[in-house]
């Protein structure tokens, strides 16, 4: 129900007509490699699909940063995840992660951002943020619903798959980056 509230406030910013289907967070969660302890970023974690599948998955000595703007998901996702010392939930733009972590120290990075709906300028920002804090062999991993931004992307992460799942509302790509 909140992601329905927030979605007819302000749909721009949320990019999405519903929380993403199982298939498509497994095929997000699935080229990461979580038996170890590991620092992943989400984000945009909406009402945090992602970021309870990841939690049922990672180690108990992982962190798990979260970063999102709209602020019924930041009062959803702080209240749910108030006892797991795991995660912390920063209340701002992605475009600001670069201040909170060392460059090349973040394992995985995984976002929901309606890149779509982003103007040029930030998409870039949010890549060029995303590259500086990810390690040497860490992976971004992005979805889209049209690949309307892989000239970005391949602009920012040289090495990119794809993968697609139809069985999301509506069906989706998957980016898996690499520096
Ligand atoms: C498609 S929704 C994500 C939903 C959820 N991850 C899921 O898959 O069910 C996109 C989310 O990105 C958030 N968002 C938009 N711009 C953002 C930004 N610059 N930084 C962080 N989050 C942002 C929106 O508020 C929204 O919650």
């Amino acid at each position: 129900m909140s992601f329905l509230k927030s979605v007819f406030s302000n749909y721009r910013t949320i990019g999405a007509i519903s929380p993403s289907s199982p298939f498509l967070y497994k095929q997000m969660i699935s080229p990461m490699d979580l038996s170890y302890d590991i620092h992943i970023v989400e984000f945009g974690a909406g009402s945090g699909t992602f970021t309870d599948a990841l939690l049922k998955k990672i180690t108990l000595g992982s962190s798990l940063s979260i970063f999102e703007i709209d602020p019924l998901f930041i009062k959803k996702l702080q209240l749910k995840y108030k006892g797991d010392n795991r995660v912390v939930v920063y209340s701002l733009g992605a475009e600001e992660s670069t201040k909170f972590f060392e460059p090349e120290s973040i394992d995985y990075i995984i976002s929901s951002l309606p890149f779509g709906f982003m103007n040029s300028a930030l998409v870039f920002h949010i890549l060029e943020s995303a590259k500086h804090i990810l390690k040497k062999q860490g992976k971004f991993i992005q979805f889209q619903y049209f690949l309307q931004n892989k000239k970005h992307i391949h602009q920012i992460f040289p090495k990119v798959r794809y993968r697609f799942t139809l069985l999301n509302l509506p069906p989706a790509f998957i980016y898996i980056c690499k520096k």
